[in-house]
């Protein structure tokens, strides 16, 4: 059989605190949703503490880092402030995006090429504290070839677009999307970066690209924290980790 990598999964909480922050008291507690996720079975706990604080906070990040025993993946954009707070945290990874205030969520890849004498230094920087960066891109060479130029550990594959292709029932866009996020995945991997994978996955788009054996983590939020409003945060954790189960399932059978 050959030798696969287990595939992680990063729980994103970040709109629990949305929910929260909705009505402006302390419920619901993103911390207490990431210690139900882990008990579930989650590998790490990823919150993004964007510029404009609109759902997690400084002090969520602090608390997060303080009483999770799983890895935290701190999402940020690299700007001089945020790589500061980072640092003080000391989380287990930082993930860095880019971000603009009027965007409802992250909406493309990181521009490494066009960004990276302004990323160079904050890269250097986490490289130096022991801290694991990711960049998260869009499946392009240019930007997958910079990430390894810059040495970042690693990547985090943008999968929205596939995503959403699927979603907008357009399937020769998704199977262009997919055929990308394929040779990305390759690519990556063979320039030495760990890959990761994620922005609005579902269990069967989460199933699909766990048969990818160069990806060792997917990053999910949005979709899981809807889910639980059914089913509960734990069942969904439960649901998503055996759907990624059965997707690297046929990495092995093949
Ligand atoms: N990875 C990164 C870098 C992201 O910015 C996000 C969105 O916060 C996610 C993963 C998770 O995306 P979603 O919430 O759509 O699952």
């Amino acid at each position: 059989m050959p030798n696969i990598s287990p595939l992680r999964l990063g729980v994103n909480i970040d709109h629990v605190a949305t929910v929260r922050n909705a009505r402006g008291g302390r419920h619901p507690d993103p911390l207490r949703a990431a210690l139900t996720a882990i008990e579930a079975g989650a590998d790490g706990i990823t919150a993004h503490l964007r510029e404009d604080r609109r759902h997690i906070r400084d002090n969520d990040m602090e608390r997060l880092k303080a009483e999770i025993s799983k890895p935290l993946n701190f999402e940020m954009a690299a700007t001089p402030d945020m790589v500061r707070i980072a640092l003080g945290v000391q989380p287990h990874a930082v993930c860095l995006v880019p971000e603009r205030r009027e965007e409802l969520t992250t909406e493309g890849g990181l521009d490494v090429v066009g960004q990276r004498d302004s990323l160079a230094p904050s890269i250097a920087r986490f490289n130096d504290a022991g801290i694991r960066v990711s960049l998260f891109i869009a499946a392009d060479p240019a930007q997958i070839e910079m990430a390894a130029q810059l040495k970042a550990p690693a990547i985090e594959l943008h999968t929205g677009a596939w995503c959403d292709a699927i979603a907008d029932d357009e399937p020769a866009r998704a199977a262009e999307e997919w055929r990308r996020i394929v040779a990305g995945a390759a690519l990556a991997r063979s320039a030495g970066l760990e890959v990761h994978a994620g922005h609005g996955l579902d269990y069967a788009t989460a199933e699909t690209i766990a048969a990818l054996p160069q990806i060792v983590e997917l990053n999910i939020g949005f979709y899981m924290i809807g889910e639980a409003l059914f089913v509960g945060l734990g069942e969904t954790v439960r649901a998503m980790r055996a759907a990624m189960d059965r997707g690297r399932a046929k990495v092995a059978a093949a």
